[in-house]
């Protein structure tokens, strides 16, 4: 039998996640737990492209390889995608965190001034060149933990030029292609405008939006609906600037209060609305029901010491098209470790291990608009791999806070 050359073969994977079965699309409902798992599994790529995926026998007779990666008996996935950062930030609020380790709250602080304004404070006061440095750092820390994707809004510059600046700099720290980039700079109304919020509002559509879209700066425009930031009213006006500029929407959601911000989601055709700790009965059926991804945050409810998760059991079971992220911030959620969120949302949210492996790969390509090109292992896909150094999926989650990603391929390419 001829034999093709490839330039790697990863081989031996106990357990390959593929994230490929079932009908197309985000995996819902009982579909989650059975994203696809070979036994004594393999992978063969060639350039930045999975050409093969199938059992170990069957590849190594078929493919000879310029490299080969011995599993040992461990379970290889798709690499992480992580569709809600805000990673690039400057400086960090350990200040805040230890108010909160005494017990003031999230929201007390940021009405005392603190919060996402104290951030853009600090943004628009570090050089450019520590910011950089701060993004591209954090970011690698990312990948060497299995995040391969990464959405990455702006958010702390909270003017045209530093919203402007927070988007090149994401653009900068993307090595090849794996940075998803969302215009947020309805995040807080700064300082300068506390007395003038339809004047911020105007500035944001009148002004960054099209400045944002002109540049092509960003695939996505977010805003963060919520009680005491910005209104449902304020909210879709926001997206019909950035529908009117190309923009799709996302939108923070439901996070700290309840106020219907998972339909307004569905309602603006949004690619996905994130957080939903206090999502209604209404909400989920309306999620369910449309193609809007529900990104899903636990390590921020646990991180701000919240006895409320989102209910994701049951927007599972409702048939939600559930997805994982870091959030990474420096507020809400400091860590770029997708591995401590699959934890997170086993303990908080009532997922299976298997489920949120699907959730934070196949599912998150979705709700960053990649769903054809990462998040899964199949031929055409990208050369997105996790190498990892447990037997079986569910120590994943289980055995927490160590690194389980032994080898991360990003495009093909072994990262250092
Ligand atoms: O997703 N919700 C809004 N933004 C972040 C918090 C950002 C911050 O505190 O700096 C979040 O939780
Ligand atoms: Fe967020």
């Amino acid at each position: 039998m001829m034999t093709d050359h490839v330039d790697l073969l990863v081989l031996n994977a106990s357990q390959l996640v593929t994230a490929a079965a079932g009908p197309p699309g985000p995996l819902r409902g009982e579909d989650l737990r059975r994203p696809g798992i070979v036994r004594n599994g393999a992978v063969a790529v060639a350039g930045d492209r999975i050409v093969a995926v199938g059992a170990s026998d069957e590849l190594r007779a078929r493919f000879t390889a310029a490299r080969e990666i011995d599993a040992h008996g461990c379970v290889v996935l798709p690499g992480f995608v992580d569709p809600h950062t805000h990673l690039v930030f400057g400086r960090t609020r350990e200040d805040e965190f230890e108010l909160r380790c005494l017990g003031r709250t999230y929201e007390e602080i940021a009405a005392a001034g603190g919060g996402i304004r104290a951030s853009s404070r600090r943004f628009r006061t570090t050089p450019r060149g520590e910011i950089v440095a701060q993004a591209r750092a954090t970011r690698r820390r990312a990948l060497v933990h299995g995040t391969t994707t990464i959405e990455v809004k702006s958010g702390y510059g909270l003017d045209t030029a530093g919203e402007l600046t927070a988007l090149e700099i994401a653009g900068e720290i993307d090595d090849r292609g794996d940075v998803v980039r969302t215009f947020l700079g309805a995040h807080e109304v700064p300082d300068e405008w506390r007395d003038d919020r339809a004047g911020y509002v105007r500035l944001v559509c009148e002004e960054m939006i099209p400045a944002v879209a002109e540049r092509g700066l960003a695939t996505f425009c977010d805003v963060f609906c919520e009680e005491h930031v910005f209104t449902q009213g304020e909210t879709r006006t926001i997206a019909a600037a950035a529908r009117a500029h190309g923009l799709r929407m996302k939108l923070h959601a439901d996070e700290l209060a309840g106020t219907g911000g998972a339909e307004l989601a569905v309602e603006l055709g949004a690619v996905s609305a994130d957080h939903l700790m206090r999502i209604s009965d209404e909400g989920i059926a309306a999620l369910a029901g449309s193609d809007t991804i529900a990104v899903l945050l636990p390590g921020t409810s646990f991180f701000l010491g919240m006895r409320a998760f989102a209910p994701g059991r049951r927007m599972v079971d409702a048939g939600c098209a559930v997805a994982l992220a870091t959030d990474c911030n420096p507020g809400s959620s400091m860590t770029e470790n997708p591995q401590t969120i699959l934890t997170v949302a086993c303990i908080g949210l009532g997922l299976r291990p298997i489920e949120a492996l699907a959730a934070m790969t196949r599912n998150a390509a979705y709700a960053v608009g990649l769903g054809d090109e990462v998040g899964r292992l199949a031929p055409g896909l990208r050369a997105d791999i996790v190498v990892s150094d447990v037997p079986d999926v569910r120590v994943l989650p289980y055995h927490h806070g160590v690194n389980h990603a032994s080898v991360v391929v990003h495009h093909g390419v072994i990262v250092d």
